[in-house]
């Protein structure tokens, strides 16, 4: 599977898992919330990590890389906030705009997808993955989402 297809995956299982988590409208789930956090944690890292990482090393322009630097940021803040349905509806619109920007015809995915020379985003995977584990690169299912939260909790 490519990087754009298993990060455009994560998306949609952190769209399903923060709709799933305020379902209840006025409390929010917070085993689904965790569940959510764990993997948007993981997702933001490879975006940092792999893609903007390998678009600095390959020396491509992106004027996107600073207002994405800056939601991951904020995103980042409202993570560690208490889980108040305040904070977590600021965060789902945050993160919503934020997806529109990276999933774009001139977004991050696309940008990478384009103008990246493969094997240098691979080497960028690859040194990635060496460093934080396979585990840390692949939740893209509710049931991995789960198990990384429980893992947490022990
Ligand atoms: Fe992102
Ligand atoms: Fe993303």
């Amino acid at each position: 599977m490519d990087i754009q297809t298993v990060l455009e995956s994560q998306h949609r299982l952190l769209d399903a898992l923060l709709l799933e988590a305020v379902r209840e409208g006025s409390t929010v789930d917070e085993e689904v919330y965790l569940a959510f956090r764990e993997v948007l944690a993981r997702h933001i890292a490879i975006e940092e990590k792999v893609l903007l990482q390998a678009l600095r090393e390959a020396g491509v322009i992106f004027s996107q890389a600073e207002r994405i630097h800056q939601d991951h940021r904020a995103l980042g803040q409202l993570m560690a906030a208490e889980p108040t349905m305040a904070n977590v509806t600021a965060l789902a619109m945050l993160f919503h705009e934020h997806e529109a920007v990276e999933e774009s015809e001139i977004g991050l995915f696309a940008t990478c997808a384009q103008l990246l020379d493969p094997e240098i985003l691979e080497k960028s995977r690859s040194e990635y993955v060496a460093t934080a584990g396979d585990a840390a690169w692949t939740p893209s299912t509710r049931e991995q989402a789960f198990k990384l939260a429980a893992g947490r909790k022990r």
